[in-house]
């Protein structure tokens, strides 16, 4: 007689019936444990199991039995009990089988060749303009420059008007400079600093000459194309002392070329120019003798001897002292350097373009 007959009868279970129940329970887990093989997928195994616990409710055999038949309650409770924790272990082992399965089949999938190389974790490395700049520090550094530093976020008259700048000029104007709507204490406008110059005046207002210090950061301007990017870096140079010439002045970057480049073949020129805060005023230029760029001249900072005015506004006796100025682009040294023709490359941040720094 199948379990389920049995409950299906009308009449009461009495102790005599008890035999057929545990045989009924005997066929009844061995059906179990088929249904449970015939599983193939877990979430099917996990349906059979909720029949099974259904099928073996305690509650539902009671309901055949004379409420004050102890004994045959504790039998047949007994009966389902050893009946269940069978089915729990068929369980187990089922759920086991089929998670085994499922990971041979993976590990087969998969094809796990043991002989590949490992997976490398990324790490970060330092920018080719943040190199570039520790590179000029270092150098700089060790002929005998000091590293100042200051602010992005300057008033026009430390970026224009102490730099010896009319009032016109057209520097000042808002095609060039980033202007902030404020001014400082002083009533004097603030705008992002559209060169490292002024800290020529602020260092030099500071430190007592002599004076050797670059100082390298962030500058800002309104221009934006293949070699100009409204956000890029320059260095500023400035030495002030009393008795000092322009030859000091080519042998120092000439030397700083050198090694920035790793090469002594290479020649400089100063060529004439004009800047308001220099007088005279020189535009550096350097020639390769070798490599892809060789044989014509690059640009790479502007220079001159600091205009009297200004050494005044260094709050210095232009009688007394004299200054030399140098200015020029970060991103245009790098670009030589690695031979990169685009400067939006450096912070579109491309990892292709970054990796070939590290
Ligand atoms: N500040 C100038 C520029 O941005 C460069 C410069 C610096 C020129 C120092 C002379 C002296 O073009």
């Amino acid at each position: 007689m199948k379990l389920q007959d049995i409950l299906d009868l009308k009449a009461q279970l009495v102790e005599s019936d008890l035999p057929k129940v545990k045989q009924a329970l005997r066929e009844h887990v061995q059906e179990v444990k088929a249904a449970f093989l015939a599983a193939t997928r877990p979430a099917d195994l996990e349906n059979e199991k909720a029949k099974a616990i259904k099928s073996l409710s305690f509650k539902e055999f009671v309901k055949r039995v004379d409420g004050a038949n102890q004994t045959l309650k504790k039998e047949l409770g007994a009966a389902i009990n050893e009946a269940a924790r069978t089915v729990e272990e068929e369980l187990r082992l089922r759920r086991k089988a089929l998670a085994d399965e499922a990971m041979n089949a993976r590990l087969n999938a998969e094809k796990l060749d043991v002989t590949l190389p490992g997976r490398i974790q990324q790490i970060g490395t330092i920018h080719p303009i943040s190199r570039t700049w520790m590179r000029i520090e270092e150098i700089f550094a060790s002929i005998g420059f000091e590293v100042g530093d200051g602010p992005e976020i300057e008033t026009d008259w430390y970026s224009f008007t102490a730099l010896n700048n009319p009032e016109n000029h057209p520097a000042r104007s808002m095609q060039d400079t980033f202007y902030v709507d404020a001014k400082d204490s002083e009533g004097h406008f603030l705008c992002l600093r559209p060169h490292t110059s002024p800290m020529q005046v602020r260092y030099a207002r500071m430190h007592l000459p002599p004076i050797k210090a670059i100082v390298p950061g962030r500058t800002y301007r309104v221009d934006s194309d293949a070699t100009h990017s409204p956000m890029f870096h320059q260095f500023e140079g400035l030495w002030v002392d009393e008795y000092i010439s322009l030859a000091d002045l080519k042998s120092i970057y000439t030397q700083f070329l050198e090694q920035f480049f790793e090469t002594k073949k290479l020649n400089v020129r100063f060529r004439p120019s004009y800047f308001p805060f220099t007088e005279p005023s020189a535009e550096i230029d350097v020639m390769f003798e070798e490599g892809a760029l060789a044989g014509r001249w690059l640009e790479i900072a502007g220079s001159g001897q600091v205009h009297p005015a200004v050494i005044r506004n260094y709050g210095l006796d232009p009688e007394r002292y004299m200054g030399f100025a140098f200015g020029g682009g970060i991103e245009r040294l790098a670009m030589l350097r690695y031979g990169v023709s685009d400067l939006r490359l450096f912070y579109e941040n491309d990892l292709r373009f970054l990796n070939q720094f590290v």
